[in-house]
């Protein structure tokens, strides 16, 4: 049966269709035992009251070989009508004029929200010393930025109007080397900033969790990084005031009443069971989280700085291979969970792929969807598992005591731990 929205609130039946992606490449390999591993979480907790119903939906290579494009039309039609959905990772097409697939859904969707949770499991090789501190959520703005796309390439006649514009109109005088650049685009807007940010603090408040930090460069990039900072603090002040305290205002008042004051009105918030709302500049912001990740709890960033934050707090807990992900739109409701990793060309066919990145996304998607049982037992499996040192041997030969399996012996080990 279809997902439903009625008033903002999504209405999930006992048998949602769920449409998926197989996925090129070890996608095949890993979304068959993704699909078991859930099924079975799904039976074991609901005894067949609830049951995926899953459609498949083409896009990447067996798109293009069984319908000659590469993301169609009903694919997208399918993700719009069903809400949610689910993929394994895609061949980017090569060749002028084919976008990433990826990107593609995403904004056909205005999938706003790309999310990443990262935590550590036990027995996961790690090069931290205490990698059980690093438990974060990331919210990185997926629409505008720098990724917008926006450019013009150097020598072409497009760059040499932008250059004219530049120097003739706007009266810029700091471009070193006018005639060789290319130039891109950084748009960041309010709205864009508000969406991402109410999101990010909704998701702190409904889990209970410390804070959220707002992530810039805007010491540099005033109006643009700067601006995502201001507009994310108002933001904060203006619709969240019950429920956050923001570093901002706790500035305000040690100008105003002294320090005392401030953290004296600080403690009563967090007492009180507020999220702290503060920021930092993206370059403190990698550094801190090496050397005290316990600050961070919820993230919302810009598109480029989640880029580089959501693989360097992968790797520290040792998981840039199992990291799971979304692409949200909290709005419409619409959203799509994926592996984050690629094809995996080098390893196709020999049964050595992870599936963990697409099952932890899988574990997401049943959270949003509110199943918390099942996705619960396959976390507490997955614990059990790599505390055991059971894994793919892409994470087994890291291990102190690891015992690699294939893809197949993994999941059903998977299974057999529920
Ligand atoms: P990749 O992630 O496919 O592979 C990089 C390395 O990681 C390889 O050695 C591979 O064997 C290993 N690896 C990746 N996933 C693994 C898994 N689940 N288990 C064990 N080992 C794993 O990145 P690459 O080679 O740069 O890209 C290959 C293709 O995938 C390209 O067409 C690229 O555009 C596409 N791609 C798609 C993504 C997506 O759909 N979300 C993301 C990244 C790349």
């Amino acid at each position: 049966m279809q997902i439903k929205m009625n008033k903002g609130k999504m209405i999930i039946p006992d048998n949602p269709t769920i449409p998926f992606i197989e996925g090129d490449g070890i996608g095949k390999e890993i979304t068959t035992q993704v699909q078991k591993i859930l099924d079975s979480a799904i039976e074991k907790s609901y005894s067949g009251t609830k049951k995926i119903d899953w459609l498949e939906v083409l896009a990447g290579e067996k798109a293009f070989t069984e319908v000659g494009t590469w993301l169609p039309a009903q694919t997208i039609d399918a993700f719009r009508n069903h809400f949610i959905g689910i993929k394994g990772p895609l061949t980017t097409p090569v060749g002028e004029g084919i976008r990433s697939l990826n990107v593609a859904l995403r904004q056909e969707l205005d999938l706003y929200v790309c999310l990443r949770p990262v935590r550590w499991f036990r027995g996961v090789a790690t090069p931290l010393l205490h990698p059980e501190k690093v438990n974060v959520t990331i919210f990185r703005e997926n629409t505008e930025d720098i990724y917008a796309g926006i450019e013009w390439a150097a020598g072409t006649s497009e760059s040499k109007k932008v250059l004219d514009f530049l120097q003739n109109e706007m009266g810029v005088k700091n471009i070193r080397f006018p005639n060789s650049s290319s130039f891109g685009i950084k748009p960041v807007s309010r709205e864009g900033t508000e969406r991402l940010v109410r999101s990010a603090i909704e998701y702190a408040i409904e889990n209970q969790l410390p804070s959220v930090t707002l992530v810039h460069k805007g010491n540099i990039m005033k109006f643009t990084e700067g601006g995502f900072k201001k507009w994310g603090y108002d933001l904060a002040e203006r619709e969240f005031s019950d429920n956050t305290f923001t570093e901002h205002r706790f500035n305000q008042i040690k100008v105003e009443k002294g320090l005392n004051k401030a953290v004296e009105m600080y403690n009563h918030a967090i007492e009180s069971g507020k999220v702290f709302i503060k920021d930092v500049i993206a370059d403190a912001f990698l550094q801190n989280t090496l050397l005290k990740p316990e600050e961070y709890s919820v993230i919302a960033t810009l598109n480029l700085n989640g880029d580089y934050i959501s693989d360097q707090l992968a790797a520290m807990v040792g998981g840039i291979g199992i990291a799971p992900g979304a692409n949200i739109n909290y709005l419409s409701g619409h959203a799509i969970f994926e592996a984050t990793h690629g094809t995996a060309p080098d390893i196709v066919g020999k049964n050595l792929a992870n599936p963990c990145s697409l099952l932890l996304s899988g574990v997401m998607m049943l959270n949003y969807i509110e199943w918390y049982e099942p996705a619960k037992l396959i976390t507490s499996s997955l614990e059990k598992l790599f505390k055991n040192g059971y894994a793919t041997s892409d994470l087994a030969r890291f291990m102190e005591d690891g015992k690699p399996l294939s893809t197949s012996e993994f999941s059903s080990k998977v299974i057999e731990y529920l």
